[in-house]
């Protein structure tokens, strides 16, 4: 997809299922217009759930194995340039190994201004040098 070319990016419960969910949000970043909008709904989770998880196919089948602690998940958002990053919960997944696992709608802006996307682009490319 070209740079610059969408409006809006909805995505239901698949991005948990993606492993770099940073290259995710900056491939929603580079196709989405200025002032384009991305809305998630995603699982998450109250904090991390234990590592064995992450190697369990049944638990990525059911949108838990790879979901992020929200704050991290949040974060990564931020980290592709994104602003006016909202997020509210929506459903719960109950509680797995002890950590609650539960739906958030979010509801996020790439920047407007050329200045907004030059800084965007410099956090970017800096937190990709990390
Ligand atoms: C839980 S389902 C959600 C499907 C749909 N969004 C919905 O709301 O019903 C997850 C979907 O993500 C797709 N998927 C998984 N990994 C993906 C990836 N890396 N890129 C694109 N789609 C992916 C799967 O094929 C599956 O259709």
């Amino acid at each position: 997809m070209a740079d610059a070319s969408v409006d809006v990016i909805l995505s239901n419960c698949v991005i948990n299922l993606c492993e770099d969910k940073g290259a995710v949000f900056a491939e929603a970043f580079r196709v989405l217009k200025p002032a384009g909008r991305l809305e998630i709904s995603d699982m998450v989770t109250a904090g991390p759930l234990p590592l064995a998880l992450r190697y369990d196919e049944s638990g990525w089948s059911s949108c838990i194995s790879g979901a992020l602690p929200e704050q991290e998940y949040l974060d990564l958002v931020a980290e592709a340039g994104f602003e006016e990053i909202t997020s509210r919960r929506s459903s719960s997944a109950g509680v797995i190994h002890n950590v609650p696992v539960y739906g958030i709608i979010v509801s996020a802006r790439k920047p407007t201004t050329q200045r907004s996307l030059r800084t965007a682009d410099l956090s970017a490319s800096s937190t990709a040098e990390l």
